[in-house]
């Protein structure tokens, strides 16, 4: 599985927000990077959990803009954030319990799951907090 790069693309335009997702990027990267190592080794426990910490902190900074400035899309953009958060800890739970590797699947999901949700639920809030001057 090839790591993500950052590309200018996925930019949103918030400087607090853009450093978010390039540390989730390399959190993800790291993941992808120990694909084959035993979940039992304490990097892997140590990197899902900081990779389901970080994003719920990553969450609450955009949410917490989105209520300052009364972003319309506030209610379902959260809504997709608990969702993310609902499934990510129970894959952590279920590969931490019963698996011996991370499972690709899962590597795919949260992959994919980064890359489309910035490229476009992110992507919404761009020209509105462009509008609002937040940089
Ligand atoms: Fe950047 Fe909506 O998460």
């Amino acid at each position: 599985m090839d790591k993500i790069s950052w590309k200018d693309e996925y930019s949103v335009g918030i400087k607090e927000i853009d450093a978010q997702h390039k540390k989730l990027i390399n959190i993800m990267n790291r993941l992808i990077e120990m694909r084959n190592a035993r979940v039992d080794s304490e990097l892997i426990s140590e990197t899902l959990t900081e990779m389901t910490e970080y994003a719920s902190k990553h969450f609450e900074t955009e949410e917490k803009y989105m209520v300052e400035y009364d972003y319309p899309d506030y209610d379902a953009h959260k809504k997709v954030h608990k969702e993310f958060k609902k499934k990510t800890a129970f894959f952590c739970v279920d590969t931490m319990s019963h698996k011996e590797t991370i499972p690709i699947e899962i590597l795919t999901f949260l992959k994919d799951w980064w890359i489309n949700h910035i490229l476009k639920s992110d992507m919404k809030y761009k020209e509105f907090f462009r509008e609002k001057g937040v940089v």
